[in-house]
């Protein structure tokens, strides 16, 4: 942070004021990050960060007008493209993430669409894992492919077979680390190596780890996409997403961004600002539930198999130890059995809901198959490895002991 005591609130506004939040230091720790970077205050120097409430800013006069709209004078304009609370939440989270720059925007796909559109054009290519999240397997084999931009999915966490894939008009490389609800880990460090070699950009979707446990630009990626819904919130009130990179790269993304107005709300980003501020012990404290969770689940009969990089039964796990703080919170598992038996459990919950978000302090249970990645094909299901039988657990807060207890009410019935 760079706050001067006593300063002009406007001037410091202008001073630190930027549309794509800039990263302004890098001399704090992540816990002081989570809780200071990025405050501009108003006249009123308020100690918590304001939420501004406006469509749209005063100017003085017509000339300054002007040159806000051209972008020869710093400041604010309109909500679509700039927002002081907006602003606020951009600086913290290119912090957080070790970025130069960040583009909020009102979703995490509004934050992949964003990168896309604003990044690629017709002919080129992208290359992505095949263990995504459903919505960002549809956008890319489905909408993207009607205007010309062509997704490989590669079905292996193996850098050489992403390698094999690139094609010379590949312009982006996709992962989701660790992917949801498989939990595969993919090793950033070489896939930005081989995007690199292959003139790709890497772009990770960090959602299940958030900068807490991970730090993708650190280990080489060029951008991270987060469905701030999830974990940067993290008690399941609002939706945003952002995209975090070079200056270069967010400010195609903001040019975008401002001109076809996937714009997140100044409300919601409030909320996710302060929910930052938590973010560290919410992950380190629900990674911790999670292990427990998911060491417990390895262990009853009617479980087939667990997905968890913090177990040593996870087939990444030492490369998720190397990448990752923790395991982070989401533990998949498959019961005995197919969807019924499936379904059997997630009816006998009475603590856990029954919901499709995760990354709240209240832990949700997923049916993947039939409800996130129920409009993807049978065969790209099969071919992304979620069976009938494969349950997602997000951990919230609660005791592990109550949460055991909620799970195994259902196991009986298995
Ligand atoms: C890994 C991942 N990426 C992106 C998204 C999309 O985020 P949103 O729902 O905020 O659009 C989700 C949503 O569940 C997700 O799990």
């Amino acid at each position: 942070m760079r706050l001067k005591r006593g300063e002009n609130p406007v001037a410091q506004l202008r001073r630190v004021f930027c549309f794509w939040g800039l990263n302004m230091d890098k001399e704090f720790d992540l816990d002081t990050l989570a809780v200071r970077a990025g405050i501009t205050r108003s006249q009123f120097n308020e100690h918590a960060e304001a939420l501004y409430l406006t469509s749209s800013f005063v100017f003085d006069n017509a000339a300054q007008a002007a040159a806000r709209f051209s972008g020869e004078e710093d400041g604010f304009v309109y909500g679509r493209f700039s927002n002081p609370t907006v602003s606020m939440l951009q600086e913290r989270l290119a912090a957080l993430e070790g970025g130069e720059a960040c583009i909020a925007t009102a979703s995490g796909m509004a934050a992949i669409l964003s990168t896309v559109m604003a990044l690629m054009k017709a002919g080129e290519h992208i290359v992505a894992s095949q263990g995504i999240f459903g919505a960002t397997q549809q956008l890319f084999g489905g909408i993207l492919s009607r205007f010309g931009v062509d997704t490989t999915f590669v079905a292996s966490n193996a850098p050489a077979a992403f390698s094999a894939a690139l094609r010379p008009q590949t312009k982006l490389v996709f992962i989701e680390t660790p992917s949801n609800p498989l939990t595969e880990v993919f090793d950033i460090a070489a896939l930005a190596e081989v995007a690199h070699a292959g003139g790709a950009l890497l772009a990770v979707d960090n959602c299940f780890c958030s900068p807490a446990l991970q730090r993708p630009l650190a280990l080489g990626a060029d951008l991270v996409i987060h469905s701030a819904t999830k974990y940067l919130d993290g008690q399941g009130r609002v939706l945003g997403g952002a995209v975090v990179g070079r200056k270069e790269l967010a400010e195609e993304v903001f040019k975008f961004l401002r001109t076809a107005g996937p714009s997140i709300s100044p409300f919601n980003a409030w909320i996710i600002l302060k929910g930052l501020e938590t973010l560290r012990i919410r992950m380190a404290a629900q990674s911790a539930a999670a292990l427990e969770l998911a060491r417990w689940l390895e262990a009853q009969p009617q479980v087939a198999r667990v997905y968890y990089p913090g177990l040593p039964s996870h087939p990444q796990h030492a490369l998720a130890m190397r990448q990752q703080k923790a395991g982070g919170a989401i533990v998949s598992f498959e019961v005995k059995g197919g969807r019924e038996e499936a379904w059997r459990l997630v009816d006998a919950t009475r603590l856990i809901s029954i919901t499709a978000n995760l990354g709240d302090t209240k832990s949700t249970i997923t049916h993947p198959a039939s409800t996130t990645h129920g409009r993807i094909s049978a065969e790209a299901r099969a071919a992304s490895g979620i069976r009938d039988s494969l349950l997602r657990v997000a951990v919230g807060l609660e005791s592990v002991a109550d949460l055991q207890a909620d799970l195994a009410r259902g196991l009986a019935l298995i």
